[in-house]
Order: C-alpha cells, then sequence, then structure tokens
C-alpha cells in the first residue's frame, strides 16, 4: 500500500490557526529559531531577519509565485501582475508605473492627507465611541488612493468593498483554503476590472492630472504600458495599497493606547511621528509574509533547497530578530536609526508605495497623539480580521473625553524624528 501523504507538520498547521490572530509573536518567534527548515518537500521556512533579507535580494529566488512545485492551480484570468515578475521585464514595469508615481508627486499631497485626516480624527468625538477602523483607518488611505488614481468620491464605497474581499485571497497558499479563490473574491476583482477598463477610457479621451492619466502617458525608452497593464497596476495599487495601509494604521492606533508611555511621548513630541511609524511597521507588520520559488538548487543557511520550493519568508518574524532588534518585543518610538525592518519587503520588490503610506500613516498618528482628549481602548474592542498575510483589527472600538480642533494647516506635516 503506497504511505499516506505526510501530514502537515503541526507548526505550520498552527500557522494558520485563528488562534494567534490576537498575538502571533510567541509562536513566530518559535518558528524563526527553528528556521532556516525544510518543514517538508516543496516548502523552505525562513524567519531570521538576515536570511530573509538575503533572499528577498537573491535572483536566483524568483517572484513567479506559480512556479512553485506547491502552487495551487491558479483560478480566474492571470494578471501580469508586477508584484509576480522577475527582471528583465519587472524592471522594465516597474519604472514605467514608478515614473508616474513621481509624476503625481506624493510629497505634494501632505496638505490634503492632514486636511482628510483631521477631518476622520475629529469624529472620534462621539459620545457612542470611536471605531478606528471604520471612522480612520479604512477612509483614510482608501480616500488617498482614490484621489490618487482620479476615483471619483462618489465611488470609494464601492472600492472599500472590493478590497476588502480581494485582500483575503492575498493569505500564502498553504493551509486548508490554500489556492481557493473564493466567490467573493474573484467577484471582487471582476467589479474591479470592469470599473476600471471605464475608467481608463474615460482618462484616454479627457486626461487628468492623475495617476490613470499618467499611467496612459509614460513612455521609457519606446516602451508603454498597456490598457492591461494599467488595468493589473491600479488593481494592484488598491489592493496591495489599501489594506496594508488601513492594518499600519490600525495596529499604529492600538500599539500607542496599549502603551500610553508612548502614546505620551508622541503627544508631548509629535515630531517623533514619522519614528513611531517605522517602529509600528517593525512592531506589527501589516504584511506578515511573502514568498518566493527557488530557481536553483542551493542552500540557506543548513536547510537545502531544491528549484522549485516555495520559499516562505516570515517578515513580521525576521522584524522581532533580537540578534538585529535589541529586546524586540518592546514597542519604543525612540530606537532611532536602527537596521531596517522587512514591512516593505526588499531588493527589487521594495514597496513602491512606501513613502506614500509613511506620510499618510505619520499625519494621522501625529494627529491622532494631538487632538482625542484621554483616548482609550474600550475592554474588548479589538477584533481580529480573519487575514493571515495582512494583518491588522477589523474593530477597534476607543472612547475618548473630546476631541481638540486641528491647528491651521499651514504647520505642514510632522518633518522628521529631529525637527523643532
Ligand atoms: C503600510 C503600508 C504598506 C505595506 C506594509 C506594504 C508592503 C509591501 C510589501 C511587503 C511588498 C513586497 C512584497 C514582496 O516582496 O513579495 C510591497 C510591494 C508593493 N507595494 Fe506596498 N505596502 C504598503 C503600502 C503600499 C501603498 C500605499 C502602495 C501604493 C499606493 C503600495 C504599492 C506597492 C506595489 C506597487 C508593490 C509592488 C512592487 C514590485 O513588485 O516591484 N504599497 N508592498
Amino acid at each position: 500500500m503506497p504511505p499516506d501523504p505526510p501530514a502537515l507538520p503541526e507548526e505550520i498547521a498552527e500557522l494558520t490557526d485563528p488562534g494567534h490572530r490576537e498575538d502571533p509573536y510567541p509562536y513566530l518567534g518559535k518558528l524563526r529559531e527553528r528556521s532556516p527548515y525544510r518543514p517538508f518537500d516543496g516548502l523552505v521556512v525562513v524567519g531570521r531577519h538576515a536570511q530573509v533579507s538575503a533572499v528577498l535580494r537573491d535572483p536566483a529566488m524568483s517572484a513567479a509565485r506559480d512556479r512553485a512545485a506547491l502552487s495551487p492551480t491558479p483560478q480566474g484570468p492571470r494578471t501580469r501582475n508586477f508584484l509576480h515578475l522577475d527582471p528583465p521585464e519587472h524592471t522594465r514595469y516597474r519604472r514605467l508605473v514608478a515614473g508616474a508615481f513621481a509624476r503625481r508627486q506624493v510629497a505634494g499631497l501632505a496638505p490634503r492627507i492632514r486636511e482628510i485626516a483631521a477631518e476622520l480624527v475629529g469624529g472620534a468625538a462621539g459620545p457612542g465611541g470611536f471605531e478606528v477602523v471604520d471612522g480612520l483607518a479604512y477612509p483614510l488611505p482608501l480616500r488617498v488612493i482614490c484621489e490618487l488614481l482620479g476615483v471619483p468620491f462618489e465611488d470609494r464605497d464601492l472600492l472599500q468593498d472590493w478590497s476588502a474581499k480581494l485582500s483575503e485571497a492575498l493569505d500564502p497558499p498553504i493551509g486548508p483554503a490554500a489556492g481557493r479563490m473564493t466567490t467573493d473574491a474573484a467577484r471582487a476583482r471582476a467589479a474591479f476590472v470592469a470599473y476600471f477598463r471605464k475608467l481608463i477610457e474615460q482618462r484616454r479621451d479627457a486626461p487628468r492630472d492623475d495617476l490613470v492619466s499618467h499611467l496612459l502617458q509614460v513612455e521609457e525608452d519606446g516602451q508603454r504600458l498597456d490598457d492591461h497593464d494599467i488595468l493589473t497596476t491600479c488593481v494592484l495599487l488598491l489592493n496591495a495599497g489599501h489594506e496594508t495601509t488601513v492594518n499600519l494604521i490600525a495596529n499604529a492606533v492600538l500599539a500607542l493606547l496599549r502603551h500610553p508611555d508612548q502614546l505620551e511621548r508622541l503627544r508631548a513630541d509629535p515630531s517623533l511621528a514619522p519614528a513611531a511609524v517605522e517602529e509600528v511597521l517593525r512592531y506589527d507588520a501589516p504584511v506578515q509574509m511573502t514568498t518566493r520559488v527557488a530557481r536553483r538548487a542551493g542552500t540557506i543557511g543548513a536547510a537545502e533547497v531544491r528549484p522549485g520550493d516555495m520559499v516562505l519568508l516570515l517578515l513580521g518574524a525576521a522584524n522581532r530578530d533580537p540578534g538585529v532588534f535589541p529586546d524586540p518585543d518592546r514597542f519604543d518610538i525612540g530606537r532611532g536609526p536602527a537596521p531596517a525592518h522587512l514591512s516593505f519587503s526588499a531588493g527589487p520588490h521594495f514597496c513602491l508605495g512606501a513613502g506614500l503610506a509613511r506620510l499618510e500613516v505619520a499625519i494621522a498618528l501625529e494627529l491622532f497623539a494631538t487632538l482625542p482628549v484621554r483616548p482609550r481602548l474600550r475592554p474588548g474592542g479589538v477584533v481580529y480580521k480573519r487575514n493571515l498575510n495582512l494583518r491588522g483589527p477589523d474593530r477597534l472600538l476607543i472612547d475618548t473625553d473630546a476631541v481638540r480642533p486641528a491647528p491651521p494647516a499651514a504647520e505642514g506635516p510632522p518633518q522628521g524624528p529631529h525637527h523643532g
């Protein structure tokens, strides 16, 4: 009789256990200590900072996930999403999209971000408490990305719904739901595509100063993006760029409320906001993991790697590597210049929206620390999303005594940890 297929090792099955949503770090720490290792054929787990960083920069590691022996059969139409492309094709697309991004000047968005964030934080004053995810974390990045792309204001609720449904499909292909794109997620993707197809047509006829128009115009060395590339990029920007920032804002507010000394420190010196953003990224990564596929045989530390192996990179665990970050479980917004966390990845796929995310969240945290009076977490007010990879609260209920009015916009965005 043929032997039974190997059972999923307990610690890998445990990775998908909802019991770890609240605090996955003790468990991730165990995986990191054990890594790099090969729990079963086809998978290599890597959680130490130096090795995760090296794999992300290694040209022998492909981002084309469907090359993996373990890869589930893709469902639905494949998109040429550059998150999954390798150089040189990746380099070409990325350069074109980065060019369109540069034209829209992220730094120039600061006053508008401040205005939106101030309005949203102002909503915290209600007597029934303030739900931070719905009230601030979701709408801020959504409004910003919609304005950046050129999506009309009245359509943003539609996009919010699609984006949330699609983000569940971004979990890595392990665990009981491996490879199954839910009907909801597939419908959301189809709706996204139909929506942007129309928007692209409109901007082709009448260009504006928005990202969709710039994506239509960019050209380098005779290369342009075709409609399909633009569509895929819009979906990627909305999905990869929206859910992640939502989680970062909610993770940040939660970390600050659970560490009142750090909240007070930020309130007393709001120029610490950019440093606080970096510490939250390290302490509670919004993207917990990513994968690469080995092109060649080799080793990572003592672990053997075979061609076609999927390499699971535990970004959130690497950010708490005690060999790199002293006292890694301590939340400390004053860590100062430190080795880079890996929350925006590293190497050729380093997050294209990192500058925008940093700017948005620094402004949101500065206002959250300074405007609400005595903000505090409602007991039982935190419920986590089911997502394994894009980690963050689904609900975050707080109370506050009042909200101070925002200072005039002319005071400008936070300038960095050493300003003022
Ligand atoms: C806190 C917020 C964010 C986090 C934590 C985050 C995280 C990441 C990570 C980890 C990757 C690389 C994955 C890999 O190497 O496999 C990535 C790539 C990317 N991100 Fe972000 N992201 C954030 C916000 C944004 C925003 C706001 C945008 C754009 C509006 C954006 C656009 C992108 C794009 C286009 C890529 C693909 C880059 C490439 O493949 O070359 N991200 N992001």
